[in-house]
């Protein structure tokens, strides 16, 4: 067995503690939907999945559901998706079917840190370029074309990006594609949580249709508040999708018909909008309740206002570091958040607000008493 294997901490500590402890406030998306707030209003779906045949669906994807996620992206037809099971299979199957062993990546971070691992598991160099938070942030161009060499073959981005909830401007996009034009690169977008910004109602654009070398990853896990569907996409031009399902084939064949049936449903034009209105509301609520909170400790907390996401990566000032502070934090106060150290940065915690408003206040008073105890 390899002795050099990098495990996924983020998804491996928070599955072990997410259900257990009182207060979870780690998770990156909202409070996820029921069945019956899915149904509202709409009695006779319960008798079509009822009537479901628990059969295997297309194995890219049921046509009606590859028809509404192509909807999505301007000039992409059902040729362009392929489905998967979640927005983590599609990350991995794209990255296996457009890289070797021996390639080099170009990745932001802080970033959610599949494509890192995947890529350092399978022998692929990492370059990176960093968001700075005196950016709001945001990148310096110069960082990302430094990152770039000619032996680039894939720019690995995650818009808006996890853990810092950033939103690229039009300018700092143009830099990728530049970037990746330069030298014939893949991009690879993340896009799993557009659709839950604070400020806009706008949907945050796709890298699809700016350049063709590039996979768009979509989700319906964190602004379609559905993660328990492991329901996710990637958008390829059409001989990519093609090889990407191929890999599919070996790894999954592919994700549940129900999970196919009821992402349909909920992508559909009637159900979409009632769901990313939901999403905003709690984003929206969250935040304004979580930037109180911060601001009335600032001798604690450094906060950079996130644009999009039920997260916020926060700078704590007291000296220690921050998976021993998240043990005790887990320990003493039954209360989770993500350490820094999961994204490669000590000193920052990831925490949730997309939740019910008593319940996050909880978790973060007892945030509080560990921190304060600390001196
Ligand atoms: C940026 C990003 N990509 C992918 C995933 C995995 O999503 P899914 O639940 O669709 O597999 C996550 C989960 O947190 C994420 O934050």
């Amino acid at each position: 067995m390899r002795q050099d294997f990098v495990p996924f901490e983020l998804e491996r500590v928070m599955s072990i503690w997410e259900h257990r402890v009182q207060y979870n406030l780690s998770e990156s998306g909202v409070k996820p939907l029921t069945l019956r707030e899915l149904f509202q209003d709409d009695p006779r779906q319960w008798d079509l999945l009822l009537d479901t045949e628990l059969n295997y669906p297309q194995t890219n994807g049921i046509p009606e559901l590859r028809e509404r996620i192509a909807a999505l992206y301007p000039g992409a037809s059902p040729d362009n998706v392929v489905v998967t099971s979640g927005a983590a299979q599609a990350n991995f199957t794209a990255v296996l079917t457009t890289l070797d062993p021996g390639d080099e990546i170009v990745v932001m971070l802080p970033n959610y840190m599949q494509i890192w691992g995947v890529a350092k598991n399978y022998g692929v160099q990492i370059r990176s370029f960093p968001l700075r938070p005196e950016l709001g942030w945001g990148f310096d161009p110069d960082d990302l074309r430094r990152a770039v060499t000619n032996s680039t073959r894939l720019i690995a981005v995650c818009n808006p990006n996890n853990p810092t909830g950033h939103i690229m401007s039009a300018e700092e996009m143009e830099a990728v594609v530049q970037a990746a034009d330069r030298v014939g690169a893949w991009i690879l977008a993340d896009e799993v949580y557009a659709g839950a910004e604070h400020w806009t109602d706008e949907v945050t654009p796709s890298f699809w249709g700016r350049y063709p070398r590039t996979l768009a990853i979509g989700s319906l896990s964190k602004a379609y508040a559905l993660p328990g569907l492991r329901l996710g996409w990637v958008v390829a031009p059409a001989d990519t999708a093609d090889e990407i399902w191929a890999r599919q084939d070996y790894i999954t064949i592919c994700p549940t018909m129900l999970g196919n049936r009821l992402a349909a449903y909920a992508l559909s034009p009637e159900v979409r909008p009632r769901i990313l209105a939901r999403t905003r509301e709690y984003v929206r609520r969250g935040y304004a309740n979580f930037e109180r909170w911060c601001t009335s400790h600032a001798d604690l907390f450094s906060l950079t206002r996130p644009q999009a996401a039920a997260i916020a990566f926060v700078r704590y000032h007291r000296d220690i570091n921050s998976t021993e502070l998240v043990n005790r934090l887990i320990h003493e106060q039954q209360t989770y958040v993500v350490p820094g150290d999961h994204f490669g940065m000590d000193h920052y915690l990831r925490i949730s607000y997309g939740l019910p408003e008593s319940y996050v206040n909880e978790g973060l008073n007892r945030l509080l008493k560990v921190l304060t105890n600390n001196d």
